[in-house]
């Protein structure tokens, strides 16, 4: 017989409230696999919006559904050819899978040895569980989706959250320029982080906020929050400026506007290279609350809010 852990699980979409901690089979690793320990796991918006179903018809899933996508751990046992790692290594990573089944907020989990890097070693579990999955969207936004220029002016839409958190210490890792927009009292945060300048978006029109002070308009918009914020922007974006976005896929765009939709993916090599910018000290994630698995509903409801600060963790 398997033997079994805890995980946070749902059986079918629905309220928050469905998903509950029970005791499941210990998943198997397979050819190129290996199961890990997970010590702590990043809470992130998807989670929630996942056991609602909203991305029901865009992701297969089978359930029941163990919650969450990215995590910390330490690597248990290796399936058939998954020879990168030893058993007792300290990794990290983002477990998004072709089909939804296999989550996080579990005690153990199997995934593709190719998802996985060693975690940053200078910062405690909580931090690194935080960084995969916001860490990878900020990289493949601004660096990939992005190309990112040194000087260019940078406008960040949500860079109090996980992902703009994460996507203001990476611009300025580019010499850029950043403008991070949030709710006043998130201000002193975002400058903190790297940020050159704050705009509220409460009761301000964001893009002629911005055009009043940078006439000429800023190369690059990075929204994480679309909607209204989104579309008064645009205004603040150059003629020839580009916007990369990680909430609209195009809809009630301008064809003139050079957009890009970004949906993030494991990438193993991506986040090496975020921990080695977190080991020489020049990023880091902070973790605004830490919850047990118990805790995970509470969790889950904090996080759909969208108001959150930094990064909330689920700690095993
Ligand atoms: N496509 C992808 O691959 C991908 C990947 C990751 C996340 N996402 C999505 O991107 C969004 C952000 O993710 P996250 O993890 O960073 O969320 P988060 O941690 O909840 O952060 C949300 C941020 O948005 C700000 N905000 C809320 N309402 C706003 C508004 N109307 N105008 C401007 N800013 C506003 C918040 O600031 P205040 O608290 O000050 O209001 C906060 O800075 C979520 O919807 C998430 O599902 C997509």
């Amino acid at each position: 017989m398997a033997e079994k852990m805890k995980a946070a699980v749902f059986h079918k979409f629905g309220n928050l409230e469905n998903v509950t901690v029970e005791e499941v089979d210990i998943p198997e690793a397979g050819e190129g696999e290996v199961l890990v320990r997970v010590e702590a796991a990043g809470v992130n918006p998807v989670d929630a919006k996942i056991v609602q179903g909203y991305l029901k018809n865009a992701l297969p899933h089978e359930f029941p559904v163990v919650s969450g996508w990215d995590f910390a751990g330490v690597v248990e046992e290796r399936g058939f050819s998954a020879r990168r790692f030893e058993p007792g290594d300290k990794v990290y990573g983002y477990a998004r899978r072709p089909v939804v089944q296999w989550g996080t907020f579990a005690e153990h989990l199997v995934i593709p040895e190719s998802y996985l890097a060693h975690r940053p070693g200078n910062i405690p579990v909580e931090q690194a569980a935080g960084i995969p999955l916001v860490g990878l969207t900020a990289y493949q936004s601004l660096y990939d989706a992005g190309d990112i220029q040194e000087e260019e002016k940078v406008l960040i839409l949500g860079a109090s959250g996980g992902v703009g958190s994460m996507g203001i210490q990476l611009a300025k890792e580019q010499s850029a320029y950043v403008i991070g927009v949030a709710s006043e009292k998130n201000h002193a945060y975002m400058k903190k982080l790297g940020a050159d300048e704050a705009v509220d978006y409460r009761g301000n029109d964001v893009g002629k906020a911005v055009q009043e002070i940078h006439k000429e308009g800023v190369d690059l918009i990075f929204d994480c929050t679309g909607g209204e914020t989104l579309q008064q922007s645009l205004k603040s974006l150059k003629p020839e400026g580009r916007l990369v976005s990680i909430r609209n896929r195009g809809a009630d765009l301008d064809s003139n506007i050079r957009h890009k939709y970004v949906f993030v993916e494991p990438n193993s090599s991506e986040l090496q290279h975020l921990r080695e910018l977190v080991e020489s000290g020049r990023i880091g994630l902070p973790v605004s609350e830490v919850f047990e698995l118990a805790e995970v509903v509470e969790a889950l409801e904090k996080v759909e809010t969208l108001h959150t600060k930094g990064k909330m963790v689920i700690k095993m």
